[in-house]
């Protein structure tokens, strides 16, 4: 069994604990923060406690969204703006989903969100983030709402290039592969119109609501 409980994650978010995979430099472990599940269904209303724990888990949604319809096309170019998925495996510290870890030489690759605090919308930023977005349009990939901090830069052939580290799959209610390419057409329009209100909302000091 892999052995993590010795080593110090590299990020956290909300949900999970990020570690490179011990055995292998190229590839990241997620685990879910301990009692975090527990926590988050004490705080939900009684008809919400009634879903399973595991409609709560963050690796489980991921597992399933890395399914969806336009993932399970040939073509190797759903992939360039996505990290690769290899799927669950077990821990001391309890069970991790294992994915690419998105790296420049031997740094772990920045955030969006660092960016922008950093730089602002800089011209070469908004190409990648325009080529992120036709990339969506043209896959027509299924995310959740793209915030900054799920996106990280990798730089590649003089570019920056925007990858998906969390966040895929679409909200809760929407069935993974019965859907039709209009509907999928309008709901990928809409996550592009929210990651720039949430993208001007970070960078005008997070006042009022971003949606
Ligand atoms: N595959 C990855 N490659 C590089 N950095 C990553 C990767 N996955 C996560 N990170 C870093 O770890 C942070 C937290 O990971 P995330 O999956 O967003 O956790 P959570 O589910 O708790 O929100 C991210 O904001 C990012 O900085
Ligand atoms: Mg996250």
């Amino acid at each position: 069994m892999i052995v993590l409980s010795n080593s110090t994650p590299f990020a956290e978010g909300g949900n999970r604990k990020c570690y490179v995979h011990p055995n292998n430099p190229g590839r990241c472990l997620k685990v879910v923060h301990p009692g975090l599940l527990e926590k988050i269904i004490k705080n939900k209303p009684w008809y919400k406690k009634l879903r399973s724990k595991n409609s709560f888990d963050d690796n489980l949604r991921e597992q399933k969204a890395y399914n969806q319809k336009a993932l399970t096309s040939n073509n190797p170019k759903i992939w360039n703006h996505l990290a690769k998925w290899y799927g669950m495996i077990e821990t001391d510290i309890g069970i991790a989903s294992e994915t690419e870890l998105i790296k420049n030489d031997n740094q772990i690759a920045e955030t969006l969100e660092n960016y922008l605090f950093t730089h602002g919308v800089t011209e070469e930023i908004k190409k990648s983030i325009e080529e992120f977005h036709i990339w969506l349009r043209e896959n027509l990939i299924l995310t959740k709402n793209l915030i900054p901090h799920n996106l990280v830069l990798k730089k590649q052939d003089g570019k920056i290039i925007i990858k998906i580290i969390d966040g895929l799959g679409p909200q809760a209610f929407i069935p993974l592969h019965d859907y039709s390419t209009y509907f999928a057409k309008r709901y990928v329009e809409k996550r592009i119109k929210l990651m720039w209100s949430r993208i001007n909302w970070d960078l005008s000091g997070r006042k009022g609501n971003w949606k």
